[in-house]
Parts: C-alpha cells; sequence; structure tokens
C-alpha cells in the first residue's frame, strides 16, 4: 500500500461561548459538577444562522490553505457529521459547491463521534485504491440544535464546531494502521429517536421531545472505556508499535474520566493525552478534527511522532488510527 497521510490541517469554533456557570442559569447543575463528572468548562455555541455546513466551509479553507492545495485540486469531500443542515441534500455537497471544487466527489457519513477516524479510513481506501488522489475530510457539528436545554444530564455535555484535514500520498511517514468496530446492538443507548422515516416529525414527536439526544450515558460510559481501550490496542499491534512508543494520544473528547480510564487501561502516560475538552466538550465528529489540529499547530504533535487517533460514537462505533506525523 503506498503511504497516505494528513497534510493539511484546520478548524473552525463559533464565537459564542457558554460556560458552566452560564448553564447553572438554564438547568439544576452546577461547575462543580460538571467539571468533575466530565472536566467540561465551557463549549462553544453557533449563531442561530448559522449551520453544520456554514462551519464546515470555514475549517476546509483553513485545512486546504495549510496543505497549500487549491479547491480545485480536491478529488474528493467526506463530511462525518450527524447534524446535518437538512435531511438532503447532503452537508458535503453544500460545501463542495462553497468551495468550487468542480471536480470532487462528495458525501457524508453518519458514525457519530467516531465519524472523522471513518471519513480518513474511507480516505485512504480511495487514495489507496488509486481512485482519488486528494481527499478533505470533515468532521462538523450543530449539536446544540439537537440538546433539550432543559435536560441537564444532556445539555452539559455538548457543543458545535469543525474540523477538516487534508488527506493525500505522502513520501515519508502517513498513516500505519487502522482499526473500526461496530455494534448495532447498543443502538438505543444514544440517538436522536424522531425525524426519521421510523418517527417522522410530527405535533406528537415535538411534544414529546423527541428530535432531541436522548442517551444513557452510565451504561455508555463502561463501553466506552473498553471499546476505545481496545480499538487503540488493535492499531497498535497491527502497527507493531507498544504504548511507550505513542507519543500523542489524541481520543474523542466525550469525558474526561473516560478518556483517562482507556489511557489506564492501555496503560498509557497520561502526559501523552491531547485533550481539549475543558474548552468544547463533547463536538461529535469535530472533536478529533480539532484536536488533531490543535495539536499539531500548537507543537504538541511533531514531524516523526507516533500519533494515535482513538473514538468511539453512538451506534455504537469505534475505531484508531496510528500515524507517523
Ligand atoms: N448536574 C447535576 N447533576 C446531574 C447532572 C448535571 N448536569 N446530570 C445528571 N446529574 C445527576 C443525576 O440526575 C444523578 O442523580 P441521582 O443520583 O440523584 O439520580 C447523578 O447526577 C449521577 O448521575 P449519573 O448519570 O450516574 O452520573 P455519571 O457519573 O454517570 O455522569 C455522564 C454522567 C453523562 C457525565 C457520564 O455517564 C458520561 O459521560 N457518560 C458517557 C457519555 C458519552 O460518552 N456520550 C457520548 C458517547 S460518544
Amino acid at each position: 500500500m503506498k503511504s497516505i497521510g494528513i497534510v493539511g490541517v484546520g478548524k473552525y469554533l463559533p464565537k459564542k461561548v457558554l460556560t458552566n456557570h452560564d448553564l447553572e442559569k438554564l438547568v439544576d447543575t452546577s461547575d462543580e459538577w460538571i467539571v468533575t463528572r466530565t472536566g467540561i468548562r465551557e463549549r462553544r455555541i453557533a449563531e442561530k444562522n448559522e449551520a453544520t455546513s456554514d462551519m464546515a466551509i470555514k475549517a476546509a479553507e483553513a485545512a486546504l490553505k495549510d496543505a497549500k492545495l487549491k479547491a480545485e485540486s480536491i478529488d474528493l469531500i467526506i463530511v462525518a457529521t450527524i447534524s446535518p443542515d437538512m435531511q438532503f441534500p447532503s452537508v458535503a455537497t453544500i460545501v463542495q459547491a462553497a468551495l468550487k471544487a468542480h471536480k470532487a466527489v462528495a458525501f457524508d457519513i453518519s458514525a457519530a463521534c467516531a465519524g472523522f477516524v471513518y471519513a480518513l479510513i474511507i480516505a485512504q481506501q480511495f487514495i489507496a485504491s488509486g481512485k482519488y488522489k486528494n481527499a478533505l475530510i470533515i468532521g462538523a457539528e450543530k449539536l446544540s440544535s439537537l440538546v433539550d436545554w432543559t435536560d441537564r444530564s444532556t445539555c452539559v455535555l455538548f457543543g458545535d464546531g469543525a474540523g477538516a484535514a487534508v488527506v493525500a500520498p505522502v513520501k515519508r511517514n502517513g498513516i500505519i494502521s487502522t482499526y473500526l468496530g461496530s455494534d448495532g446492538t447498543g443502538g438505543n443507548l444514544l440517538m436522536v429517536p424522531a425525524g426519521g422515516s421510523r418517527l417522522p416529525s410530527s405535533h406528537d414527536t415535538i411534544n414529546k421531545k423527541l428530535h432531541f439526544v436522548k442517551m444513557q450515558g452510565n451504561e455508555l460510559f463502561k463501553i466506552a472505556v473498553k471499546c476505545m481501550a481496545e480499538a487503540a490496542n488493535k492499531a497498535l499491534k497491527q502497527a507493531g508499535l507498544g504504548c511507550k512508543e505513542v507519543d500523542c494520544f489524541i481520543p474523542h473528547q466525550a469525558n474526561e474520566r473516560i478518556i483517562l480510564a482507556a489511557a489506564k487501561r492501555l496503560n498509557l502516560d497520561t502526559d501523552k493525552i491531547f485533550m481539549n475538552i475543558d474548552k468544547y466538550g463533547n463536538m461529535s465528529s469535530a472533536s478529533t478534527a480539532i484536536a488533531l489540529c490543535e495539536s499539531v499547530k500548537s507543537k504538541r504533535v511533531k514531524k516523526g511522532d507516533i500519533v494515535v487517533l482513538d473514538v468511539f460514537g453512538a451506534g455504537l462505533v469505534w475505531g484508531a488510527c496510528v500515524i507517523k506525523w
């Protein structure tokens, strides 16, 4: 397989900051509860007229600039999102039109919080097969539009944002190994029940608040720890590497305690973990994309480093990717 790597990264975060103290005024919660149970201190909230694609476009432009590539040279655009602008058309085609990436094939994927790693691995396969050369992958979410702002068990967890990366053949380094897993039997643990073909929008679905995120947090917590540890282990084993060789571990940012528990199972030093959950909360597919961008831009990840992306999300879906930067 030819070497394929990430040649540019970008991010976009809405300006509006919603702190835990702001949330204390909305629901029966406290900064102390949120920080100790999740590690989250604040999150970003998109403007009312700012859709997922608006954020995706800005992150994509930043990634293209970073990769020193023009939109016309992009062959493939994959947007990972669970909060698209609308049922269809896809966010990816809206991004394609805005960027004037005329040549690109564009589609969305639905793999919740694992979406960015799923998109990366899909792009890698297309490039490895020789079908396409330059791919733009984006994780973009406006989760504030799916959250019940009267439900303290979920509304404190999520935020909005977008991250992007350009994936292309590289002369040196690049993706070393990948691992993906799915288990649809756990699909009921995290979902937005209505608005699809099972429960189309109606007065009843609105009255019952079925268009908002429903989550069984406790159950998910345990599965997330197990699956994230397993995914990173399998990808590292496939790469012929151990945790000692990892320079930067970039996990999905759902809960600081999940991340620390997964790292403990992996026997991974905590100083190798990149975390920004305190600033942004859980932005689903955008979390890993933004964390990767920030770890590179802050020089936390340097040339030649071994980076592990490790994700878990609704579906249930999970995965990991080992990259030599
Ligand atoms: N503020 C104050 N109290 C809250 C609260 C809030 N925002 N949310 C829940 N509580 C209360 C609960 O009502 C419960 O009270 P009770 O004991 O009187 O019933 C208590 O806190 C403990 O709730 P519990 O759900 O057991 O807390 P927890 O330690 O499991 O933490 C989560 C809850 C959601 C933070 C945690 O389970 C989690 O992060 N789960 C995984 C979520 C996840 O990863 N989702 C996305 C997957 S990608």
